[in-house]
């Protein structure tokens, strides 16, 4: 209504309420380095195009007279009530996107009463991500490091900052095979580097020979060393679990057997995701995976999904498909390129705005009555 309110006076929206046309504007608007980080995909892109043909089969089955003027959109996730089924995911080094970098798109987030989720590899120290939130919801996401004494640092000081939720994402234990950033030498990362919640930390610090001003080689390879840590396994998650009293939540599963052991580790969550197509070439759709996981979940995990959610009828079918919310990465990424904090606030509102309407047409006052049962599936 506000934007055909605005319309009367001549206004329309800054940028495109269709979604999926972000992507294009920001790349005739940002420069390459930004725009290729964002897009950047693993291998020739396969897994993104399959995110997308995934989501794409799945067709709504709209019904009608079933009383939807009262919509709500609220849910529960973590045991947190939240506003909608939304969260932003965690992407590093938003100061290649925009100045105000993480701080901006947070503000946006907690304006809304979205969750934040903030990337171990941001731009900005997560003490003031959080100063810039107030009390609003936030989450922090763990690369996990290979040196457990700055792994406990980070766990004491997200919590001390007050990120309720932790995120540890295991996708990433070495960084996939990604053309755009390889072609670019990986300039725009190393320029924007995420290394601001590592040179802000005791632990991490005490184990350079020299201050980072006075060697910041030798601290950008000891960043570089402890960043992944491709010789983790499962028994290692019982450290975590004893250095983090809040939720726990496993970002990147796919296969039904690692929810279960999710499950027998303690964990409370898991996020089915494939990082958007940016670790494994030609992996299984994360729409195609997400039936499955729920399943093996069960009762006993919150099934999260992210990895090509672009529109209100993608959270749609996902909540359809067993997620109980969803994470969105680049179009909020794009938002904060184009636009900064108005941007974000501009994706965050399009989003809720159509998945309240879709929700209201298939039928539904709300996420919870959601089910299968309101998708069929097209064969091409
Ligand atoms: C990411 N993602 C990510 N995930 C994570 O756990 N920690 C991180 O630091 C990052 N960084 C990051 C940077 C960029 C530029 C992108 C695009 C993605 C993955 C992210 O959290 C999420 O899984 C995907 O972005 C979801 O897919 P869509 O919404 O981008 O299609």
């Amino acid at each position: 209504y506000e934007i055909y309110l605005n319309g009367l006076t001549g206004a329309v929206p800054r940028l495109p309420t269709d979604l999926t046309r972000l992507e294009e504007l920001a790349e005739r608007m940002l420069g390459p380095g930004p725009f290729g980080y964002v897009a950047g995909n693993a291998g020739s892109g396969s897994t993104a195009r399959a995110n997308r043909a995934a989501l794409d089969r799945w067709r709504i089955v709209p019904r009608v007279l079933r009383d939807v003027h009262r919509r709500d959109l609220s849910v529960e996730v973590l045991g947190r009530p939240l506003p909608a089924p939304l969260a932003l995911a965690p992407v590093g080094v938003l100061s290649i996107m925009h100045a105000e970098a993480e701080t901006a798109a947070a503000r946006a987030a907690a304006a809304r009463d979205v969750p934040f989720i903030l990337s171990s590899a941001s731009s900005t120290p997560m003490e003031r991500v959080a100063e810039a939130m107030g009390d609003a919801e936030r989450w922090f996401q763990l690369y996990w490091p290979k040196d457990p004494d700055v792994t406990r640092s980070f766990l004491d000081r997200a919590k001390a900052a007050g990120y309720t939720a932790l995120f540890v994402t295991l996708d990433t234990p070495m960084l996939g095979w990604r053309p755009r950033d390889l072609d670019q030498a990986y300039l725009p990362f190393l320029h924007g580097v995420g290394t601001a919640n590592y040179y802000t930390d005791p632990a991490f610090l005490a184990g350079l020979a020299k201050p980072v001003r006075e060697d910041p080689e030798a601290a950008l390879r000891h960043f570089l060393g402890m960043f992944g840590d491709p010789a983790k396994s499962w028994p290692d998650l019982a450290f975590l679990r004893e250095h983090w009293d809040g939720p726990m939540v496993l970002k990147g599963v796919l296969h039904p057997d690692d929810a279960r052991r999710a499950a027998d580790a303690g964990m409370d969550g898991v996020v089915v995701s494939n990082h958007g197509g940016r670790q494994v070439a030609g992996s299984v759709a994360a729409a195609d995976a997400l039936p499955h996981v729920v399943q093996a979940a069960g009762d006993r995990l919150t099934v999260l999904f992210d990895s090509g959610v672009r529109t209100g009828d993608d959270v749609f079918k996902a909540l359809a498909l067993g997620a109980r919310a969803v994470l969105v990465g680049r179009p909020y990424a794009y938002g904060l390129g184009l636009e900064g904090q108005a941007g974000v606030d501009h994706v965050i509102r399009c989003l809720l705005a159509e998945l309240d309407l879709v929700l209201g047409l298939a039928g539904h006052a709300g996420p919870g009555s959601v089910t299968s049962g309101d998708l069929v599936r097209e064969f091409a």
